[in-house]
């Protein structure tokens, strides 16, 4: 019996070693010298040290010989489950050393299995994706399992988060898996996601790109937007995925994880007393404020390189994990354009679908003015963030630091779309215009007809300013709840916070609402 059991241990272990191999040592060097990790090596580093419990390594679906294809164990993707700092989540790991990572029907299978699964006990899932696309011989077999995952992605969005690093190839339809997901990361260099690829595309229009310059991780950083990571390597890269894990909760039934930082909450910053410029035309960094406020100075930016004018990112304060936007006076002077408004809104929505409290720092001029941003559909992404903004029901609170204009001040967290806390510090200005625009339309006969226009254009200008341009009026209405001084703004927001915790809002039954898209 003992003898018995051990030849069947035996030749077990014969069967893992074999899987684990994956599409043998000679690919296995080939990944490594394209300065890519194996999707072994990408699951270790991801998580927990031997948190992993894998399924179906020994999976490969029905007869690869009836499609022209090798059998591999596992079929080239590795699935299961592990932990990240103690908390559980699923994931899969394309192995590109089995048939380029190529997705057919068992290994599509093998990741809908752990779809379900992260869905029904409400864990993240990531997925690392390093592939040829829809694995050829399969035929339409292999674009049926991708449907699959689509299907899946979409009916988690909003259940559990999801996270996509692309590590190696990614294209065709297959991007749209990372496109549905909350997050995706790319890697410098080795990765590429793109609909159709640089031969299709010489094919008809004639144009000769590079798979880099189509759709490599600069490219969807800073311009598409399609991606909100870069990393340098699948190190640095798998190493943020744990620490953008850590600022989440694990389903939406869930609140994110309280991390003590060990920053007082009455901690006071003297410093932002002086952060506003006397000017209203200078311009200072945003970032600055956000560091000062947020436990430990930590925080994380959503798509630091795309849409600069507005900053997105994770931070906590007490402790508590919160969803800050906020404009960028030193960028375009934190206007609101098409691509901001896109940006920001789709981040308020995460915010609100895992009970992430939303806070908002406000210095914003208005929406970009011209052709450009009008035939571009301004008014259609603009709406998208009044939308989301106006749809989100957890906690948030505004504090307008410097301008707060026209439609700009309305969308940008205003008390009068549902906000609950609004604060503004003795610099900021509430009106409907900039003061010399507003003059330049209220004063237009008086100044034209004055014997000299300049002058009085600038008189009117101040005249204005003193009486619009300040956060006296909006207080006096309700509009702001108080201004306070910038060196309290850390502790305020936090206590605004505590007692919004168990802030809860009705909704009126619908199916869903219809966001402009
Ligand atoms: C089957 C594939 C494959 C695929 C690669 N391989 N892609 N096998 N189906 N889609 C195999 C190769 O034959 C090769 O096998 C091994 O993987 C490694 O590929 P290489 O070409 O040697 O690697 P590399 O030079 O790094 O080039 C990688 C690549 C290239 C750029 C991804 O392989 C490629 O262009 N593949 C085809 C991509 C493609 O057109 N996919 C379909 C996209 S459409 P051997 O045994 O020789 O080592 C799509 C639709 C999805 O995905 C629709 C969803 C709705």
């Amino acid at each position: 019996m003992q003898r018995y059991a051990q030849d069947t241990l035996e030749k077990l272990e014969a069967m893992r070693q074999k899987a684990f191999l994956g599409g043998g040592s000679k690919r296995i060097d080939d990944q490594h010298h394209k300065g890519k990790l194996t999707a072994r090596e990408r699951i270790d580093l991801l998580l927990d040290e031997d948190s992993f419990e894998e399924f179906d390594l020994l999976m490969t679906g029905k007869a690869k010989a009836e499609a022209g294809t090798q059998e591999f164990p596992g079929d080239g993707v590795i699935t299961g489950h592990g932990t990240i700092d103690g908390r559980e989540v699923f994931v899969f790991s394309q192995d590109f050393t089995i048939m380029g990572g190529s997705l057919g029907e068992a290994h599509s299978q093998k990741i809908c299995k752990i779809m379900d699964h992260a869905v029904r006990v409400g864990a993240p899932i990531i997925g690392l994706n390093d592939s040829g696309g829809a694995r050829i011989q399969e035929g339409v077999e292999s674009l049926a399992a991708y449907g699959e995952i689509f299907s899946r992605n979409v009916m988690a969005s909003g259940v559990v988060p999801q996270i996509s690093c692309v590590m190696g190839p990614c294209a065709g339809g297959a991007v749209y898996s990372p496109a549905i997901t909350d997050f995706t990361f790319m890697v410098d260099h080795t990765s590429y996601m793109f609909v159709t690829g640089p031969n299709v595309v010489k094919t008809v229009t004639h144009q000769d790109i590079t798979a880099e310059d189509l759709g490599g991780a600069a490219v969807h950083n800073q311009k598409s937007g399609v991606a909100h990571f870069a990393q340098p390597n699948d190190i640095l890269c798998l190493r943020e995925v744990r620490r953008l894990v850590n600022y989440l909760p694990s389903n939406n039934r869930q609140r994110a994880p309280i991390l003590d930082l060990s920053d007082p909450i009455e901690r006071i910053d003297p410093a932002l007393d002086y952060l506003v410029p006397a000017n209203p035309n200078q311009t200072y960094d945003m970032k600055i404020l956000i560091t000062s406020i947020l436990d430990g100075a930590e925080f994380m930016e959503i798509q630091p390189h795309f849409a600069k004018n507005i900053i997105c990112g994770f931070g906590r304060l007490g402790g508590q994990t919160i969803g800050l936007i906020a404009n960028q006076p030193a960028v375009l002077a934190g206007v609101l354009d098409s691509l901001a408004s896109v940006k920001a809104a789709r981040f308020v929505r995460f915010c609100d679908a895992f009970n992430i409290p939303l806070v908002c720092l406000e210095d914003v001029p208005g929406f970009m003015p011209g052709p450009e941003q009008e035939h571009g559909g301004i008014i259609r992404h603009g709406a998208k963030l009044l939308y989301a903004f106006v749809e989100a029901t957890v906690p948030r609170i505004t504090v307008i630091i410097r301008k707060g204009y026209g439609g700009a001040y309305v969308v940008m967290n205003s008390k009068h779309i549902r906000c609950d806390i609004n604060f503004a510090w003795p610099t900021a200005e509430i009106a409907v215009l900039g003061p010399k625009g507003a003059a330049e339309i209220i004063y237009r006969k008086e100044i034209n007809e004055s014997a000299n226009p300049a002058e009085t254009l600038r008189r009117k200008t101040d005249e204005y300013r003193q009486m619009h341009a300040n956060p006296f009026l909006a207080a006096k209405q309700g509009f702001i709840d108080d201004v306070i001084a910038p060196r309290d703004t850390r502790h305020r927001l936090i206590r605004s916070l505590q007692f919004l915790e168990s802030k809860h809002v009705d909704q009126p039954p619908r199916k869903h609402g219809n966001i402009p898209l």
